[in-house]
């Protein structure tokens, strides 16, 4: 079970990146917490499934479901992600590194790579960090490799200081989201003092058990699927032409930090940046196809949206040529257009499940959930009242459960299933829309 605690320490990890689901996790709970519950499992660690991440990208969803799994294991092609999932699935905060932190901060700045190729200095033209700030991310980074060396900071704690240089860089880079271009003047928020903290502050008390035997792998989703079997392998690859290589270059400079790597170009791409096959039109099937053909999992899960290059049909096909049932289950989402100020509009976020030991069903004809809104409550409970009052002001037609009291077994059934602990619950075309907040919050 996820408690209310760390779901509030999952939810402060706030990096803003491209295809994250921070926002998208109740949607992706109510599917994937029954199945990371279900027993028995056949590769079954001690404590729960055995849970794959193999885009992990922001490690959002790999830290977000370890509390209910015995073992995650994360991957992805690019090391800023894998320095960054390592720390928030890994390394718990400690007072030794709250130390090391404010030593760090407190450094004055000092003219390094960063400072020669991401800052107006000294002939650069690039705008990514002011120089003030650029000379800051440099003297952080200098004294994490001098910490590092000496043996004041482990590995482990040197790979923290590195993610939380990491995210504070973002914080300052004057751009619009990702780090792909620079904008023509600073904004407010990349004229603001670069300040280092931590990437997030989870002592080890609330770190689950699942957290010791948890992997995070720099290769691709194809390698890691080979690599391990899984219960449940959850899947968000690229959906359009975007290299994150290329859209997170500065991140693995940072990281990396080596002077002869070569920074080409207005946006000051790192030469050599990893081009999967994904994000490629003309190899994004057959892609798929070899890395579904390689997963040994019981449940795969697929993230992708309708913005995507391969389309739902091929997809469908391409899953469902591995056995099991295919079910799509669907959430509408609000675009993120890269380089642009503002999201516009929406896209159908898809999630394609398939059950490997389910019976097949021809493709076309995957169950749909229940439609319209279905309220579990108990009648004398006022939030399930409030519910009722809401869909009933709102002229929503809706399908009423009511249960006794809350050890009703059928209602601690669909507390189970929803993965929400309390009444009312209330479910949208067979999906958890959440309580009376979330549903006071979707009617506006
Ligand atoms: C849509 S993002 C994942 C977002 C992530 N679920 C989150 O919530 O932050 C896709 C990720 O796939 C990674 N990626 C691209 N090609 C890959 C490959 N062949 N193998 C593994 N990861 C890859 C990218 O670096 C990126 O982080």
């Amino acid at each position: 079970m996820i408690s209310s605690k760390q779901k509030k320490s999952t939810s402060r990890i706030q990096m803003r990146y491209l295809g994250s689901k921070r926002t998208m996790m109740p949607f992706l709970e109510g599917v994937l917490r029954p199945l990371l519950l279900q027993q028995p499992q056949p590769q079954q660690h001690p404590g729960g499934a055995v849970f794959g991440d193999l885009f992990a990208g922001s490690g959002a969803v790999a830290c977000h479901f370890a509390p209910l799994a015995g073992r995650v294991v994360a991957s992805d092609v690019e090391g800023y992600s894998c320095c960054i999932t390592r720390a928030l699935l890994q390394v718990p905060f400690t007072p030794r590194l709250q130390r090391l932190v404010r030593a760090l901060d407190a450094l004055p700045g000092a003219a390094g790579l960063v400072t020669a190729r991401y800052s107006p200095h000294r002939g650069c033209q690039r705008m990514f960090f002011t120089v003030a700030n650029a000379m800051r991310i440099d003297a952080v980074r200098a004294a994490i490799e001098v910490m590092r060396a000496s043996g004041e900071a482990s590995a482990a704690e040197a790979g923290f200081l590195l993610a939380s240089l990491l995210v504070s860089c973002m914080r300052v880079a004057n751009t619009s989201g990702h780090l792909r271009t620079y904008l023509k003047a600073f904004l407010a928020s990349a004229l603001q003092p670069f300040k280092l903290t931590p990437v997030h502050q989870r002592p080890r008390a609330e770190f689950p058990p699942s957290a010791r035997r948890s992997a995070v792998l720099q290769t691709t989703a194809l390698e890691a699927a080979r690599r391990h079997a899984y219960d449940v392998a959850y899947l968000d690859p690229p959906y359009t032409r975007s290299h994150y290589g290329a859209y997170y270059g500065i991140l693995n400079y940072v990281l990396a930090y080596d002077a002869t790597a070569e920074v080409y170009g207005t946006g000051g791409a790192v030469r050599g940046y990893y081009k999967g096959p994904y994000g490629i039109r003309a190899t994004a099937a057959a892609a798929f196809e070899e890395l579904f053909g390689a997963i040994r999992a019981r449940h795969v899960l697929v993230s992708y949206n309708s913005d995507g290059i391969v389309p739902k049909e091929t997809m469908l096909r391409l899953l469902a040529a591995g056995g099991g049932r295919v079910v799509l289950h669907t959430a509408p989402n609000r675009r993120y257009v890269p380089g642009a100020q503002v999201t516009q509009k929406h896209v159908t976020e898809w999630l394609f499940h398939v059950d490997r030991a389910a019976p097949s069903v021809p493709v076309g004809k995957t169950p749909k959930p229940a439609r319209g809104w279905v309220v579990h409550g108990i009648a004398s409970c006022p939030y399930t009242r409030e519910a009722r009052a809401l869909l009933r002001a709102k002229g929503i037609a809706y399908t009423w459960h009511a249960h006794k009291n809350s050890s009703d077994p059928a209602l601690r059934k669909v507390k189970d299933a929803t993965g929400h602990p309390t009444v009312p619950i209330v479910l949208r075309d067979g999906r958890l829309l959440g309580g009376y907040r979330e549903l006071a919050a979707a009617l506006g």
